[in-house]
């Protein structure tokens, strides 16, 4: 059985990510995206756009940078799309000044990218990798040279492997790990830079890595989930104080990944699945910061989590952050259903539905990035929210040096006409960070999404901007 199949017959797996499918042509337009005004925003309104170290950087072994699980999880057969990895990927760690030059060109003010622990850390905790801590300090400075804001996510998912050979987030000593690379890099680059996402959606890394499997570090258990769930969440706490207290003008968030999701059926079995699957993917990672505790008032059996708790946990995992960061990829429609336990309901995939899809599968929905941002403006503790990532992959026509991509600037227009939609009713929407800056390694899919503003060409590393990011040039020239 090869990898789609499993995600294919996985209840659980569908839970988080819906089926891969064909694209549906997307083509709404209405008035409101017509009209769409970057000065609609408001002047200090943020734009940016995102990527991450491991999908970008290539240089995977190159001045001192150790091995993290996505090198080693990505080099064994069989677990990325072709048996892609990110030895080179965009190469971002030879042409960093190239991209951020395009960036500042396509009018964006804010450039958000993460650090590769082991490039910092190659043992994980003690040993330095001077090369690598030049290569950050190199990336901020060109950055501040360009008159661009470095917002920096200090753990986007490439795990230093010795620590994992150590349990990873399974182990409760990754909170101390975790804090010592915080504590070293923020006092490091915190005089250069104020905002710091301490995690990038924790839901993911943890739920797909250690219960589904199809992410770095592969494994499937239920109890290794619960313990990387409560580590991480301690970890993002613990990891906002360390930044505040070493960076005292600091901004601090991090990152969640959040869908609108609606019941299959309108009958009350499927609303309740609703509400299990609710608090599997938006709450759980959230509501701990906020001094709600984890949600075992829709998921009794979370309760186990209790299990690898010690005194004072519960006070730990309570931080103010002074913004979070919404990421919004797709809807999710769940229906009740007999596996997987606990959890008793599954995911009804867009092309089943037979809704328009991405070409990962992901439903096509902008009304739900207006849905996401007022359920999450609901929270009171919730001063600021920044939609840290955003974007879509379709194919690209490529003609010649240009690069067509008009579902994609529809897409960016919908979407943001629902951010706007949002802020106009009260919503504390500050920022919007386009996912992505150009094309990368898509983790298990490899190179075959293409999420950029910006064309790469793998065999050649040649970038073209696409017209995505013209549209984005054009609309940011204010
Ligand atoms: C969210 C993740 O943060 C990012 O790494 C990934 O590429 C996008 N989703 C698209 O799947």
């Amino acid at each position: 059985m090869n990898r789609r199949d499993w995600i294919k017959l996985s209840a659980c797996a569908s839970a988080v990510f819906p089926f891969v499918g064909l694209t549906k042509p997307f083509l709404l337009e209405n008035p409101i995206e017509k009209e769409l005004k970057a000065s609609d925003f408001g002047e200090d309104f943020l734009w940016g756009a995102a990527c991450a170290a491991y999908q970008v950087e290539g240089a995977w072994n190159k001045d001192g940078r150790g091995p993290s699980i996505w090198d080693t999880f990505s080099h064994k057969k069989g677990k990325v799309h072709n048996d892609e990895n990110g030895d080179v990927a965009s190469d971002f760690y030879h042409r960093y000044k190239e991209d951020i030059a395009l960036l500042k060109k396509l009018n964006f003010k804010v450039f958000r990218f993460s650090i590769s622990w082991s490039r910092v850390f190659p043992d994980g905790t003690v040993k330095i990798n001077q090369k690598g801590v030049e290569f950050y300090h190199q990336v901020i400075d060109e950055c501040l040279k360009n008159d661009l804001q470095p917002w920096i996510t200090l753990y986007h998912w490439d795990l230093p492997q010795v620590l994992e050979d150590e349990g990873g987030w399974a182990n409760r000593d990754i909170v101390n790990w975790f804090l010592n690379y915080v504590d070293f890099c923020t006092k490091e680059y915190g005089s250069k830079v104020k905002n710091w996402m301490v995690m990038n959606e924790p839901a993911a890394f943890v739920g797909i890595g250690y219960m589904m499997g199809y992410h770095a570090p592969g494994k499937k258990s239920v109890s290794k989930f619960l313990k990387a769930t409560h580590h991480a969440c301690l970890a993002m706490a613990e990891g906002g104080r360390k930044i505040k207290s070493n960076v005292p003008d600091s901004n601090v968030g991090t990152t969640f990944s959040c869908s609108h999701i609606d019941p299959y059926r309108s009958g009350l079995k499927d609303i309740k699945a609703v509400t299990r699957m609710d608090a599997l993917l938006n709450r759980l990672y959230i509501e701990p910061s906020l001094g709600m505790g984890y949600p075992y008032d829709a998921i009794p059996a979370l309760k186990k989590i209790e299990k690898y708790f010690k005194p004072g946990d519960k006070e730990k995992l309570i931080f103010d952050f002074d913004f979070i960061g919404l990421q919004n990829y797709f809807r999710v429609v769940a229906k009740k259903s007999l596996f997987p336990p606990f959890l008793w309901a599954k995911q009804i995939s867009a092309k089943k539905r037979d809704m328009p899809v991405n070409e990962m599968g992901f439903e096509i929905y902008p009304e739900g990035m207006y849905k996401v941002l007022k359920q999450f403006s609901e929270y009171k503790k919730i001063k600021n929210i920044i939609v840290t990532e955003n974007g879509t992959c379709f194919k690209d026509k490529i003609e010649g040096e240009n690069i067509h991509d008009e579902q994609r600037i529809h897409f960016f227009k919908s979407y943001l006409s629902n951010v706007l939609k949002a802020k106009k009713e009260g919503v504390p929407v500050s920022g919007y960070f386009v996912w992505s800056l150009t094309d990368n390694f898509e983790w298990s899919e490899g190179y075959e999404p293409r999420f950029g503003l910006i064309h790469v060409d793998f065999n050649t590393q040649k970038r073209r901007v696409k017209d995505s990011g013209y549209w984005f040039e054009e609309f940011l020239s204010i």
